[in-house]
């Protein structure tokens, strides 16, 4: 292993859906501690991306290396590697069966083996940081989009994640319901949590994202500091995209 060991590292990735290349070689890598934000039209391949990242998807081809561990290496434990990696979808997934406390338990149960009062206390603990502790009785289907969101966030730290990958975290959500998703993500960016996060939330990657990747067309087009690619992007694709989600009036993206 080299001096520096990456959170992640994506070497040359490619992924295809039959004949349809959606990820054309994809390089990056983000740093422990670090928020990169990915940002891009609908269909450039953000979502296969993170897919990848945690092998939900098989790349076609390259390197996805994970805390030093290579994902792609077809030895490797990657049930052992996948629990490193917590995953917030756009849809929050929670069981409607199951009270909130039991939704952010079953995994930690299931694929930790962690006793019932492990759990439960670390249930609780995680879901007093994302502030929902007094919904814990409460059935998903009596929270409304952000809380449900929130128990989602919750559910994956409960695993003790090296990395977090949110996937359009807040686009499911009414308006006035954002805010609060984005101050717990907020909050975790703030106490060093590792966090690949794609969204068109652009004031949240502004201030809150150390890089901001651009993609377009399953290529990154543009990498660097947050202030400069959203407030100075180099490259005319990058433009374009910009004024299209930063245009109040302009909602196809
Ligand atoms: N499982 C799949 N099978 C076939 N095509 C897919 C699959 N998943 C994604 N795609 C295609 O890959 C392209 C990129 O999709 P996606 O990664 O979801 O983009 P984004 O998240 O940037 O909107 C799209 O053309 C989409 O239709
Ligand atoms: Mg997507």
């Amino acid at each position: 292993m080299s001096g520096v060991e990456h959170a992640v590292e994506i070497r040359d990735l490619h992924k295809s859906f039959g004949e349809l290349e959606v990820l054309k070689g994809i390089d990056f890598s983000v740093e422990p501690g670090q928020v990169v934000c990915v940002i891009g039209p609908s269909g450039s391949g953000k979502s296969t991306l993170l897919r990848c990242v945690n092998l939900l998807e098989q790349p076609t081809s390259g390197r996805v290396v994970l805390e030093g561990i290579e994902l792609t290496d077809p030895d490797v434990d990657l049930d052992a590697a996948r629990r490193r990696v917590g995953m917030v979808f756009q849809q929050f997934n929670l069981f409607p069966h199951m009270t909130v406390l039991e939704n952010v338990m079953i995994a930690q149960r299931r694929v930790l083996k962690r006793g019932k009062a492990e759990a439960d206390r670390v249930a609780r603990e995680n879901l007093e940081k994302v502030g929902i502790a007094e919904k814990c009785d409460a059935y998903p289907a009596q929270l409304s989009g952000g809380q449900q969101q929130r128990v989602a966030i919750a559910r994956a730290l409960a695993m003790n994640p090296a990395l977090m990958l949110f996937d359009e975290p807040t686009s499911a959500l009414d308006p006035e319901l954002v805010g609060d998703v984005l101050a717990v993500m907020r909050k975790l960016a703030e106490e060093g949590m590792t966090m690949l996060v794609v969204t068109h939330e652009m004031a949240f990657a502004r201030d809150v994202a150390d890089r901001v990747v651009f993609m377009d067309g399953g290529v990154i087009v543009e990498d660097g500091p947050a202030a400069q690619v959203i407030g100075d992007p180099q490259q005319e694709r990058t433009k374009a995209f910009l004024r299209r989600v930063l245009d109040p009036t302009h909602t196809d993206v």
